[in-house]
Formats: structure tokens, sequence, C-alpha cells
């Protein structure tokens, strides 16, 4: 889908007509340039009560004199957010046939910038289906859309601005799905590496550092090493440096990357495994964010830290019952191997420290309990800074992706250091609270700044995205797969507030 903005008042192939409830006629500012014989079509629809405009809804009108026409609901007026608009746009792209053609003409009755932007956003999300591993044939070759969005000529220019943001933006949400959907015999470490580092060829202001499993081992990573010691296909940590030149403290995002839980020695039940090939979504975000903070040119300094392992049963893998020793140097009794995000995640967080961040953020899809407590509808939001993780939850409400305000609770640090012979343990004492015992898990290994013992533990976040980064059936901004949940809010995040 290519997607411009223009001044101009023709409409050129389909028209797309976002209405709201209770209009009996088209409104008189979409008007102009459109054929009489549409405009009275569409007037008879309207009047006839054949279209309500509900939100989301749409209807297709062909087979008139003079063009066609997709009318879309954007449901009452004076209840209509930016959201509102980004489903109406996704809710086009969702259904578009070839019979709509290849051109496609949208025009807004008086919506304001903010809100055609937010439409526009919606039409590029929902664009994106994986079909890597399908044949294709002839005829099914898709035709390739182009939409444009006309507008008043005062508007113009910050809408152009604006959709080209969305744009670079989307890019980086349709990498992070790309990243997840990919079947895990294609998709791990090594790999997710390799991709990072040819990525930063297409940058002159980002770098990437792979640390592979011998520098790994080297470097005291037990938590990473420990996890993926038991696959043919090696542990790796990846480094990105976004402006690494730039003064002063930066955003620090850390991703869990698991490219497959099997659960290890530890080993899952055989229904639906084939979904933890999902379990490298974190990993995903924080690939998918720094695409969308380099296409749309941030100038800041930002750093990301990938943690990438296979977690596979085997005769070289971790058992229960081994204690490992992290890169803090805090040992770790691993009392249940699939409980490997938080062991993976104790080194990058462990490592983030070495950057002097303003903040760390970590992505992970950590826990089953995290999807009971809040089903597919919200990613859980922990935080050591109370200030931070309301920062956090309106950037996703701003973008319409919920994170979940969760307890940092004492009781549960003290759960979780309370192993026999090691400083920590990697599981609860029992499976209440699943979700809240991971985040006061990692917390440990939040450092200090400077590493100092006594010193001040840097600003931390944590984000389970174990039931949004695939599975929501209510999130209408994709069909179905991998979500590229929080992209856009990172990307508002560190941009925008
Ligand atoms: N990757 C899983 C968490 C998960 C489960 C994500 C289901 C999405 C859907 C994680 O590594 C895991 O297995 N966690 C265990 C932790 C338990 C052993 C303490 C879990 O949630 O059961
Ligand atoms: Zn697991
Ligand atoms: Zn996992």
């Amino acid at each position: 889908m290519e997607l411009n903005v223009s001044a101009s008042e023709n409409i050129n192939g389909t028209l797309i007509l976002p209405l709201f409830e209770g209009n009996e006629s088209v409104p008189e500012s979409c008007e102009v340039g459109m054929p009489t014989s549409l405009k009275s079509q569409i007037n008879r629809v309207l009047s006839d009560g054949d279209f309500k405009a509900k939100k989301k809804s749409t209807m297709t009108l062909l087979g008139g004199e003079d063009g066609k026409a997709i009318l879309v609901g954007l449901g009452k007026s004076d209840e209509c957010t930016s959201h509102d608009y980004r489903k109406a746009g996704a809710a086009v792209t969702a259904g578009l046939k070839k019979s709509h053609g290849s051109e496609l003409t949208v025009r807004f009755d008086d919506a304001g910038v903010a809100n055609m932007g937010a439409f526009a956003e919606g039409m590029m999300l929902r664009d994106y289906s994986y079909d890597n591993y399908k044949q294709k044939d002839d005829e099914d070759e898709e035709i390739e859309v182009s939409i444009r969005i006309t507008c008043a000529e005062d508007e113009a220019s910050e809408l152009t601005s604006l959709v080209d943001d969305y744009r670079g933006i989307c890019k980086g949400v349709h990498l992070s799905r790309d990243l997840g959907n990919c079947p895990p015999n294609d998709m791990y470490p090594e790999v997710f590496a390799d991709m990072a580092w040819e990525w930063a060829k297409d940058y002159d202001n980002v770098d990437v550092t792979i640390i592979n499993y011998d520098q790994a081992i080297k470097a005291g990573m037990g938590g990473l090493v420990a996890v993926g010691m038991g696959s043919a296909r090696k542990p790796c940590m990846v480094i990105f440096e976004m402006n690494k030149t730039v003064e002063g403290r930066c955003p620090l995002l850390v991703g869990k990357g698991i490219t497959f839980d099997t659960g290890g020695i530890s080993l899952k039940p055989g229904s639906n495994m084939d979904e933890m090939k999902y379990d490298m979504g974190g990993s995903a975000t924080v690939f998918g964010t720094m695409e969308a903070l380099a296409q749309t040119g941030h100038e800041g300094k930002v750093v990301a830290i990938t943690c990438m392992a296979e977690n596979m049963p085997s005769s070289n893998a971790q058992r229960p019952g081994d204690v490992i020793t992290t890169l803090s140097g805090k040992t770790v009794e691993v009392l249940n191997t699939d409980a490997e995000g938080r062991l993976v995640l104790s080194d990058g967080l462990w490592k983030a420290g070495e950057f002097d961040p303003e903040y760390i953020i970590d992505f992970a899809t950590l826990t089953g309990a995290c999807v009971v407590a809040l089903g597919h509808e919200a990613t859980g939001l922990w935080s050591n800074d109370d200030d931070f993780r309301t920062r956090i939850h309106e950037a996703g409400n701003e973008v319409g992706e919920l994170a979940w305000p969760m307890p940092l609770l004492p009781a549960f640090e003290k759960e979780m250091t309370n192993s026999k012979i090691a400083d920590t343990r990697n599981l609860g004492a029992g499976r209440w609270g699943g979700a809240n015992t991971a985040a006061a898990f990692l917390k440990q290994f939040v450092p200090n700044r400077g590493y100092e013992k006594d010193g001040e533990q840097i600003t931390w976040a944590h984000m389970d995205i174990a039931g949004t980064y695939w599975g929501s059936k209510t999130n209408t901004m994709l069909k179905d797969g991998a979500t590229g949940v929080h992209v856009r809010t990172i990307h508002h995040l560190i941009t925008k507030s």
C-alpha cells in the first residue's frame, strides 16, 4: 500500500468516505470533486438508513455510473476519538478487495490533522500479512494499491509529515511481526543476530554488537548460557546502539528473545507448544522499536539489548536443581527450567548498567500467569518508580496499546530469594501471583547507578507481553499472528513524552 497526502480536490478511483452516525446525506465539505451520480447513490443509501455508520462498519458501493465508494463508520460524532479513526482506517484495509481497484481517495469531513493521521496509521498498520511460506499462484498476485488522502491546503504539510512518521513507525511494527511470525526452524539466535547486523548497514547512526556464545561464557553470562546451552543453536546477546556519540543518559530497552521455549527439561505439555515460537516477542519489540526510531530520524541516543536463546531439553541442557552464577555475580537455584526468560534477562538487565542509562525497560513474554491476570487485553507493567510507570501507562493509552499497572511488593521479592543453597531461586514458592514473583525476580538484577553497592537503583520498568504479543482477538490492527505491540508505545514515550 502506498499512501500519500494531497490538497487536490480530485477524487481518483474509489472514494473512501468516513462518516458519523446520523448523516442523511454526504456532508457538504466532502462534496467537492464528487461526481453527481456517485453523490446521489451515497445520499440514497444514507437517507434510506442502509448505512448507519456504526464504529468500524464499512459498506462498498459498486456498479454506479460514476465510480465506486467505500463508506466507513466512525460512530457518534461527539464520542469519536483518534482511536476510532485509527480503527476505521484499519477496517477499510481489512475489507479491501480487487473490485475496489488500485487507486483510492479518502475524503474527510473536517476531521483535523491528528484524526486524519490516525486513520492513515490504522490503514497502514492493518496492511500486513505473513505469507513468506505460501506458494503463490500468478492469480493471487497482489495488486499494489495507491491511496490518496485529500485535505485542505493549509493542512497538507503537517499531515504529510505526520503520515511520513506513521509510515516509519509502521515499518517497525511490521518488522516486529515478521520476526515473531517467522517459524522457529528459521528464526534462532544466530539468525536474529545476523538480521540485526544486516539491518544496521542501512543506517549510519546505528551500531550492532554481537556477543556470541564463547564470549558470553567468558563474560560470565551464566543465565544466558544456562538457558541456551541445551540447544545446538547457541545463545547470544545482541546490542543495538543508536546515535552513540550523543552525550548524556539515554533510554535502554532489553528484550527476552527465546526463539523457541520447549520448557527445557521441565518440558511443557504438547498442546499449543507451537505458539512458543513467539517467545522471542520481547526481542522483536526491541528490534522493531529501533527500526521505528531509525525510520523516523530520531536524533537522540538509544541502546537496546536482546538476550537470544533456544530453550531445549538435551543431554547438555541445564537441570532443575542446578545453581548458576549470573553476570551480576548473584547465584540462582534453577528450580524449573521453564522459568528461563528471567534467567536470560538477569544478564541483559545487569549488562544495561554499563551504559549508565536514564532508564531501562524490559519486554518479555514472561509468564502464563500474566495472561491469567490480564487476558489478551493489556500488558502487565511493573516499575521501581511510580511516576515512570504512569508515563509508560499514559504513552500506551495515547497510542491505544494498554499497559496495566501491577505491584512490585517486597513479599514477592522475599519469596524469590528464599533458596536454601543460592542467593535467589527462579521459581516462586507457590503458583499464586506468578507474574509478580517473576517481576520481583527481575528487580534483583537491575543495577544501581555505577554498580555502586549502596547506590540508587536505575529507573526500570518491566512489561510482560505474554498475553499481548499474539493471540488478541480484539486487536483490530491485524488479522492474526504476532501483534508487534508496544513498538508504537515506546516510540511515543521516547519521542513525545
Ligand atoms: N514463555 C513462557 C511464558 C508464557 C506462557 C508466555 C504462555 C505466553 C503464554 C515462560 O517461559 C514460562 O514458561 N513461564 C512459566 C513460569 C513458571 C515455570 C514459573 C509459566 O508461566 O508457566
Ligand atoms: Zn518457559
Ligand atoms: Zn519463555
